[in-house]
């Protein structure tokens, strides 16, 4: 797993405050505390504005940070409705739906079901994805095209089995979504380049399978679970139904 600072920038404090996120959410990880920089491999940081996550070796490939409105994103949002992932959450409901997007990352699947209208809350644990997402979120918010969409987005900084386990039952979402980074059996991601940094700087999320059990216990109405197209299914658990993707598949368990 590769090893990351955040430069420690009185403007990336600033903004850090500036975004609601803890500043408790850094600690430990400030260039100031680091003695040894001898394995690190990516610094965070404010760059014109915007955060980021450079890699210092360029094997990692480029920074990362978040745009939602330029670019893929920025195009898949406007036409929301299409996107597999949103077939998936809604099902058959016509209605709104309200939809806990446990493992956030850096934020593509919430954005664009907040595009499609659900109400969605997002959990990251990652300290520098989440000051990613924060900042790509809170730029969104500002832009005309965006800032709808992401006013329906509340962002949590927090472990999601304790968010969802510590739901207060009027706050039960009809919908849990995941999408875990799980142990890659395939080179496929290894040619995404885009993905490299971000992958090394997660790791894997061994906890998936328990968080699958967490999430059909606070559900209303479903489960989704993004899965590649070959994968099996999360804990060898047959899913009610499934939706086959190019690459990806999502499992559907009905609760
Ligand atoms: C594969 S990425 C998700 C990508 C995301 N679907 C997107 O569209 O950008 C998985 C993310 O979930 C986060 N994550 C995994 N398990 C989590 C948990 N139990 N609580 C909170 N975040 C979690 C990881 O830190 C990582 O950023």
């Amino acid at each position: 797993m590769t090893s990351w600072i955040a430069v420690d920038q009185p403007d990336f404090r600033t903004r850090v405050r500036q975004l609601n996120l803890p500043l408790a959410c850094l600690d430990g990880h400030w260039s100031s505390h680091v003695t040894d920089q001898s394995e690190l491999k990516a610094v965070l940081e404010i760059r014109d504005g915007v955060v980021q996550l450079r890699p210092l070796d360029k094997a990692l490939g480029n920074p990362v940070m978040v745009d939602f409105i330029h670019g893929k994103t920025g195009f898949r949002f406007l036409r929301a409705q299409h996107e597999m992932v949103v077939k998936a959450v809604a099902g058959r409901s016509k209605e709104p739906l309200t939809v806990v997007d446990a493992t956030a990352g850096l934020g593509r699947d919430s954005f664009i079901l907040a595009a499609a209208g659900f109400a969605v809350r997002s959990i990251e644990r990652h300290p520098a994805i989440a000051c990613l997402l924060w900042d790509g979120m809170d730029r969104a918010r500002l832009s005309p095209e965006g800032g709808a969409v992401a006013d329906r987005i509340a962002l949590q900084w927090g472990v999601a089995h304790t968010v969802l386990r510590d739901l207060p039952e009027v706050e039960r979402p009809d919908v849990v979504y995941l999408d875990p980074m799980f142990p890659e059996r395939t080179k496929q991601a290894l040619v995404k380049k885009e993905m490299r940094l971000f992958r090394d700087v997660v790791g894997d999320d061994l906890d998936g399978e328990e968080l699958l059990q967490v999430a059909l216990d606070a559900a209303g109405k479903r489960v989704v679970v993004k899965r590649p197209r070959k994968a099996e299914p999360v804990a060898g658990r047959k899913p009610g139904y499934q939706l086959l993707g190019k690459s990806s598949r999502f499992d559907v368990y009905p609760v």
